[in-house]
C-alpha cells in the first residue's frame, strides 16, 4: 500500500479517487482535517476497504510511527500542507508549523521506518514531496519559465514555508539517502477545490450574484493545470522518477487573472444566457507582495518520464464548472460559518 498525507484536501482527494480508480493498491490516508480537509471529498470510498482513513497530524511522530509499522507502506505521497497564500499573510504560524515543522517530523518518521526495512524494500521505497512553483518567486513578462534549475526566491510566508520543506527533503536525500522525489507544480483547478482559491470562489460568487473580487489590476499571470493532470504527473513521478530528482509540472496555460475570470463568465453565460456575469467583476485591493507571473517549463517530466497533460484550460474549466453546478450539496456543506468568517475577514475588513 501507499501512505498519502492530506488526502482529504483538494489535490489529495482527487489523487486517491483516481489512484483507486485505476488500480487496486490500498491507500492509508492521514489527514488532520483542518478547515480545508473535507472527508465528503472521499464519499465514494465510504465502504471501500482499500481506503483507510486516519485523522492525525503529520507532526504527531508517535502516531505516524505506529501507523508506518502497522501498514508498511512502500511509498509516502506527501500533500498535507497549509496551502492558501492569503491565509499565510493573515497568519503565518500554522504554515510554519505544518509545512516546515510537520514536514521535518514526517521526514524523521519516514527515515526511521525506511531504515528498519529489509534491503529490497529499502531500495524501492519512495518519499514523494508535493510542492509548488511559488518557491521560484515571480517572473517578469519576458523571463523564461521556471525550470528545475531556477534559484529559489519565495515571496510569501506560504511559499517560504514550502521552499523550506523542499530544502529539508533535499537534505534528507543527500544526507541519509532517503529516496525522495520532489514535484513543483503550477496552479491547479478542478473539482473539490476549497472556494477560497480563485476559480471556485469566482464560480460560487458568480452563481450567488455576488462580487467577483479581482486583486489589483487583474494582470497577474498564473499557469493553470487541471487537477487530474497533476495527479497523473504524480503517479508518473512515483513510478519512474529518479530518487533525489526534482520535477516541474505545468500545463502550458499561462493566463492573466482577469482573462480567467472573463473566460469563466463566458462559459457560465452559455449555461445561463440571460445573465451577464461580467457585471459582477470588481477590482479590489491587491494582495501584499503579489507575485506577478508564474510559468512552468515542464520539459524534464515530459521528455524523461513521458508525461503529458490531457486537458486544455478550456476543457478543464468547463468540466470544473459542471462539477460545481452538479454538487450543490458539497458547496452547501463547505459554505458554513467558518468559511463566511474567512470571507468577511479577508474581503470585507481587508
Ligand atoms: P488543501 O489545502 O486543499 O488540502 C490540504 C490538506 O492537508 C487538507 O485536507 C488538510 O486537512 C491537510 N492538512 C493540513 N495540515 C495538516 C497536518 N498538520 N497534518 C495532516 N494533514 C494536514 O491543499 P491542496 O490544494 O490540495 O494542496 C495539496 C498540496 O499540493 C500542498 O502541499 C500544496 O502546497 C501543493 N500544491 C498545491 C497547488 C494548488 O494549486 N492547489 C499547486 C501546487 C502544489
Ligand atoms: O502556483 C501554485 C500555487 O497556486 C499553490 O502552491 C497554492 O497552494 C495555490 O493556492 C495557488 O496559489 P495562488 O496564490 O496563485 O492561488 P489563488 O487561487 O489564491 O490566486 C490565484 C490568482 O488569483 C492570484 O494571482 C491571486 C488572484 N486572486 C485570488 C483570489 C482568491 C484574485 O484576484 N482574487 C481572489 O479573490
Amino acid at each position: 500500500m501507499i501512505l498519502v498525507t492530506g488526502g482529504a484536501g483538494f489535490i489529495g482527494a482527487n489523487f486517491i479517487l483516481e489512484w483507486l480508480g485505476c488500480g487496486d493498491e490500498a491507500v492509508l490516508n492521514i489527514d488532520k482535517l483542518t478547515y480545508a480537509g473535507n472527508i465528503d471529498n472521499l464519499a465514494p470510498l465510504k465502504s471501500d476497504a482499500r481506503h483507510i482513513f486516519v485523522r492525525a497530524d503529520i507532526g504527531d511522530t508517535s502516531t505516524i510511527g505506529t501507523l508506518l509499522k502497522k501498514y508498511q507502506p512502500r511509498a509516502i505521497v506527501h500533500f498535507a500542507a497549509e496551502s492558501h497564500v492569503d491565509r499565510s499573510i493573515h497568519g503565518p504560524a500554522d504554515f510554519i508549523e505544518t509545512n516546515i515543522v510537520g514536514t521535518f517530523r514526517l521526514l524523521e518518521s519516514a527515515r526511521a521506518y525506511w531504515q528498519s526495512l529489509p534491503d529490497d524494500a529499502r531500495q524501492s521505497f519512495r518519499f514523494l514531496h508535493v510542492s509548488t512553483d511559488e518557491v521560484y518567486g515571480s517572473l517578469s513578462a519576458d523571463d523564461p519559465a521556471f525550470s528545475e534549475m531556477t534559484p529559489y526566491a519565495p515571496n510569501s510566508p506560504y511559499s517560504a514555508s514550502k521552499a523550506s520543506s523542499d530544502h529539508l527533503v533535499r537534505a534528507y536525500y543527500h544526507t541519509y539517502r532517503l529516496p525522495t522525489l520532489t514535484t513543483n507544480c503550477s496552479n491547479n483547478y478542478g473539482p473539490r477545490q476549497f472556494p477560497e482559491k480563485l476559480i471556485p470562489l469566482m464560480i460560487i460568487n458568480a452563481l450567488a450574484g455576488k462580487a467577483l473580487p479581482v486583486y489589483g489590476d487583474g494582470k497577474n499571470i498564473r499557469d493553470w493545470l487541471y487537477v487530474d493532470d497533476h495527479c497523473s504527473a504524480i503517479r508518473t513521478v512515483l513510478a519512474k522518477g529518479v530518487p533525489g530528482e526534482v520535477y516541474n509540472i505545468g500545463g502550458n496555460a499561462e493566463m492573466a487573472n482577469i482573462d480567467v475570470v472573463h473566460t469563466l463568465c463566458r462559459l457560465l453565460k452559455e449555461i445561463y444566457p440571460d445573465k451577464d456575469f461580467t457585471e459582477q467583476i470588481t477590482f479590489v485591493k491587491d494582495r501584499p507582495g503579489h507575485d506577478r507571473r508564474y510559468a512552468i517549463n515542464a520539459e524534464k517530466i515530459c521528455t524523461q518520464l513521458g508525461w503529458r497533460p490531457r486537458e486544455t484550460f478550456a476543457t478543464g474549466l468547463a468540466k470544473t464548472i459542471r462539477w460545481y453546478l452538479d454538487h450543490q450539496d458539497w458547496l452547501d456543506a463547505v459554505n458554513n460559518k467558518t468559511y463566511q468568517q474567512w470571507i468577511d475577514r479577508h474581503y470585507v475588513q481587508g
